[in-house]
Parts: C-alpha cells; structure tokens; sequence
C-alpha cells in the first residue's frame, strides 16, 4: 500500500540513497516511472516491511490498512485449484496466502528488492508460488492462462498507462476471468495525507490528475503516484473488456488503530481511504 507523501517520514533512508531533493506536480511517461518505481521500491523495501511486515503477515492477504481479509470478503471467490496471479506483489503475502489455500498462485512485481523479501519468505514458510520480476504493462506470460488476478496496491497507482495494465491483464485471464484490485481511495487524493485533523481540509482539485512525483536534484522522478478519478477507472476497465461487479469502500472497523501513512481511525470513521475493484471480462 502506498504512502504517497513520502515527506511525512518514516522513507529517509530511500530518499538519502536516490538523493531525493523535492516534490513536484507534473506529467511523468512510462519509461520515467518505471525507472523511478523500480529504484523507489528497491531503496525502500527492508524500511517498508521493517514498518507494515506485522501487519501484513507471512502468508495473509489483507486488501489495505482498514484491515480486510480475503479470507473474510472472498472477493476472488473460490481459488481452490485456480490459476490465480498477484500483480505488483511485493513480498507476495497474498500470493503465499492463496498458495495454502490450494490456489495456483504467480506472483509478479518491478522491484527485485520487494522480490528479495519474497524469496526470503518463501523459504521460510515452505510456501513457494513462483516469483517473476516484470513490469506490468508488460506482463511475460501467455494469453489466457489465468483464471484471477489480484492485487493489493501493487503496479495500478504507480503506472501513467491504466489502459496499457489492464490490457495486458485482460489479455492473460481466460475467458470470464475475474480481476480485482485494491488502489487508494479516488477521494483522497483531494486531501493532505495526514492521518488527523489537518488531513480534513480539501488542498487538491478531485479533477487534477498531475501525478504526485518526488526529484532529485537533476529533476528526475525518484518516486512517482498517479491519481485517477472513480470514473476514469471505469472507462479504462470497459475499454479492456472488464464489467464492474462491485466497487467496495471498506469502512474502518471500531477499534482498529493501526496508523499507516495517510490512513488512520480519525479520517477513516468519516470518508473511504481504499477503493476496491471486482471485475470480470465480458463473455
Ligand atoms: C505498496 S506495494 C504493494 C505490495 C503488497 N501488496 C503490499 O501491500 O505490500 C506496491 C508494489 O507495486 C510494485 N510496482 C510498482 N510499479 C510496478 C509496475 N509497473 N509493475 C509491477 N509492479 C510494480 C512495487 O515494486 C511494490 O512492490
């Protein structure tokens, strides 16, 4: 899961190492991103699951910081014997997840740093799906060899090209093939990321899809998220061939007080902090 304004803290070491000098707004292309995304979450990997690594779990799939299990939603129905891939995985706790309850998992990412803490957590839980470093807007696999594919804030928020991602997930799941995935909920985006009071006051334009992006001191991207409204989602899911079957706004469970980057109790009593998409491909 993301935490888009890096300047909060708690990212120090990743900004000292790729020379992070200041936040801009403006258009990045794909070849920028990837580049920046791949260097970003390399950097930033032992600190992101030194941080959220509790809470994510071994071999758990939880959707986003309000706390919702796969498990308890069944969001990808039943996986039991299916070939399901994790795009954007990270460390791969859902896949390892999906791999105990009988799935066929795959789990793909950019970040050979994320894949590294893959690697280690498949040796030590004995859960081993398959791990494969690629882009998603190139995903190396054949058409229609996929029954699901999920993901749990991975790839989606940090790719300028919707259309090119789901695409190309389109084009791996079979027939009927259900994808759904996680992304920080469109109405944040409107909003300071500060989990209190001060995240209450509206500082961004709902409309303005200038992705956040963070330079260097050559002005090259380091670390880039792209915001998208409800229905700029939907026209790209439509044009790759997806029906929405459900858009779920997990509210904040009572006495839930974990505190992850923008996301805490305060805000999430009041407004949505994750969006999640189920769709499947037209027949
Ligand atoms: C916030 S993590 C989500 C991973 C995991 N579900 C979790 O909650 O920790 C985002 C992941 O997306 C990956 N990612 C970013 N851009 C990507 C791309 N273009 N293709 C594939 N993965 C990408 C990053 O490397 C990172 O591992």
């Amino acid at each position: 899961m993301s935490d888009p304004d890096q300047a909060a803290g708690g990212h120090e070491s990743a900004e000292r190492l790729l020379g992070t000098a200041g936040v801009a707004r403006r258009p990045v292309g794909h070849a920028e991103a990837v580049v920046a995304s791949r260097a970003w979450w390399d950097a930033d990997a032992d600190d992101y699951l030194a941080e959220h690594g509790d809470f994510l779990g071994d071999a758990d799939f939880v959707w986003c910081p309000e706390g919702l299990r796969e498990q308890d939603a069944h969001l990808l129905g039943d996986v039991a014997g299916k070939r399901v891939l994790e795009v954007g995985c990270g460390a791969a706790m859902c896949a390892r997840w999906l791999t105990s309850v009988g799935a066929d998992a795959v789990a793909m990412d950019l970040s050979g740093g994320m894949l590294r803490h893959a690697d280690e957590a498949n040796r030590r839980t004995g859960l081993k799906p398959p791990l494969v470093q690629a882009d998603a807007a190139r995903l190396p696999f054949a058409s229609g060899t996929f029954d699901i594919a999920c993901s749990a804030f991975g790839a989606v928020p940090f790719t300028p090209d919707l259309d090119a991602v789901f695409t190309e997930v389109a084009r791996v799941l079979r027939p009927a093939g259900r994808w759904v995935f996680a992304v920080t909920h469109p109405m944040r985006w409107i909003f300071p990321d500060d989990p209190g009071p001060a995240g209450l006051r509206v500082i961004n334009s709902y409309f303005d899809r200038t992705p956040y992006v963070e330079i260097d001191a050559q002005g090259q991207a380091t670390y880039v998220e792209y915001h998208r409204t409800l229905g700029d989602y939907i026209r790209a899911l439509r044009g790759a061939g997806f029906v929405l079957d459900d858009l779920v706004e997990p509210e904040w469970p009572e006495g839930h007080e974990l505190v992850w980057g923008q996301w805490g109790p305060e805000r999430g009593e009041l407004f949505p902090g994750t969006a999640i998409f189920r769709c499947e491909l037209a027949t």
